[in-house]
């Protein structure tokens, strides 16, 4: 294929972002006449940045396919696609199957039923951070906070919260350049390019959830795990094996990285612009748009992955069936033509069209009413205690183009009466 589009700046060299996301970057990607190509070591991609066509893209599962190269930036091969699939990776009708299954846990009243749990998780965690004053604020409530939550609703037990953030800290790495562990580590024996995110630490997921849902077959629960291996939809479906522990590693990983990093780029966001707490403080109605503020802000999943399956234009440009492009949310969260004043954090923000949970279409996310129930929650306990937080040093990042990641950020916390 010979490219004749401008190519890209570099945004995919995961050491850009230990100093934030490259905002000016984006900029002149989204102000560029048509896509632009980024080259890759694989071959390269189109980088969709504007919201409009990260829109257009996430609506048509069908021309822009999930399952065919999957939604990772790299290029696997056919083996690797197959092990490595889940729901986030497949297409209608295998993905409306698999959706069915898990969706109605995560409906918004069915969430709701969580808000006792959450709030008691959150308050022990708050109430804690408060009584030693200052800390790692990731390692104090942005990490287990949803980890607990996401664990409480699987069934599993919440003492093992710590292994699992652990595991799911090496998964991220695994979208960066070097990995801290073996390919042997936890006695993983699989070829890691069958594993997702190329990580030992999957194996180590995936033996995990087996073991509880071997657990949860013999002895069901009241619980998500004993509804995944029950799992009967109204033909009768099951999941198979590789699709269970597929499912339990992406709930588990999307249940707690992703929101994690909300939380912690929430809480910086809310130490810097200390006049917008104080607005959430003077009038409390206004958490419901400081959490889409926050989730906007923080973006914390920066990019998805399609392959388009027939001729399309997009952008302006002509794209020919089987090529890469990229949706980055990134870039569409931060849109000039969408969003006042994009770089201003906002908490009163009325128009908010973000797409931190996905730009629509089949894939949107499935945990984003327990994901906003999480901060709205956590933005509630703390106006109630009249808290301010300080940054006592800087964030450390995770070198990731694919996660927004913070590892830890010092905060110190004042509960004012
Ligand atoms: C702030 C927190 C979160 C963010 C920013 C986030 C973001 C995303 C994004 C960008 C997608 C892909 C959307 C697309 O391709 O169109 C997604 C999908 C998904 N998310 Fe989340 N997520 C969050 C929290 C959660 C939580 C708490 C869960 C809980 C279990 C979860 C489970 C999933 C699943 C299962 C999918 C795949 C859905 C599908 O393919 O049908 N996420 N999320």
């Amino acid at each position: 294929m010979t490219i004749t589009a401008p190519t890209a700046p570099n945004i995919t060299e995961p050491s850009l972002y230990l100093d934030g996301i490259p905002h000016e970057r984006f900029a002149e990607i989204r102000n560029t006449d048509g896509l632009m190509w980024h080259d890759y070591h694989d071959g390269g991609f189109w980088v969709v940045g504007r919201h409009a066509d990260v829109k257009t893209v996430s609506k048509n599962g069908t021309v822009f396919s999930s399952a065919v190269g999957m939604t990772n930036l790299w290029d696997l091969e056919a083996d690797a696609i197959e092990a490595r699939r889940s729901l986030i990776d497949t297409d209608a009708p295998d993905h409306t199957r698999l959706r069915r299954l898990v969706a109605r846990a995560f409906t918004p009243k069915n969430i709701r039923l969580w808000e006792d749990t959450v709030r008691d998780i959150t308050v022990d965690l708050l109430e804690a951070f408060i009584a030693k004053g200052e800390g790692d604020w990731v390692e104090e409530v942005a990490a287990p906070l949803p980890i607990r939550v996401i664990l409480t609703m699987l069934g599993v037990p919440v003492e093992d919260a710590g292994y699992l953030v652990e595991l799911s800290n090496f998964l991220v790495e695994g979208t960066g350049e070097t990995q801290s562990i073996p390919a042997d580590a936890f006695g993983n024996t699989t070829d890691l390019r069958l594993l997702p995110f190329n990580s030992p630490a999957s194996h180590a997921l995936f033996e995990y959830g087996e073991k509880i849902g071997d657990l949860r077959r013999q002895n069901p629960q009241d619980d998500l795990v004993t509804s995944l291996v029950q799992a009967e939809a109204e033909d009768g479906d099951r999941l198979s094996g590789s699709e269970y522990r597929n499912l339990f590693h992406l709930l588990i990983f999307a249940g707690n990285e992703t929101t994690r990093t909300a939380l912690a780029h929430g809480a910086m966001a809310l130490a810097d612009h200390p006049d917008q707490w104080q607005r959430v403080l003077d009038d409390p109605a206004m958490i419901d748009s400081a959490v889409e503020e926050v989730l906007r802000w923080s973006t914390p999943v920066l990019h998805m992955r399609r392959t388009t399956t027939e001729r399309v234009e997009l952008g302006g440009t002509q794209l020919e069936a089987g090529e890469k492009v990229v949706i980055w949310y990134a870039s569409a969260n931060r849109d000039e033509t969408v969003f006042d004043d994009p770089f201003t954090f906002d908490v009163g923000r009325v128009d908010n069209p973000h797409f931190s949970f996905g730009g629509g279409g089949p894939h949107l996310c499935l945990g984003a009413f327990l994901a906003r129930l999480e901060i709205q929650i956590l933005l509630e306990e703390m106006a109630k205690r009249n808290i301010h937080l300080t940054r006592t040093g800087e964030p450390v990042r995770a070198p990731s183009n694919f996660v927004h990641g913070v590892l830890s950020v010092d905060m110190a916390v004042e509960a004012r009466s």
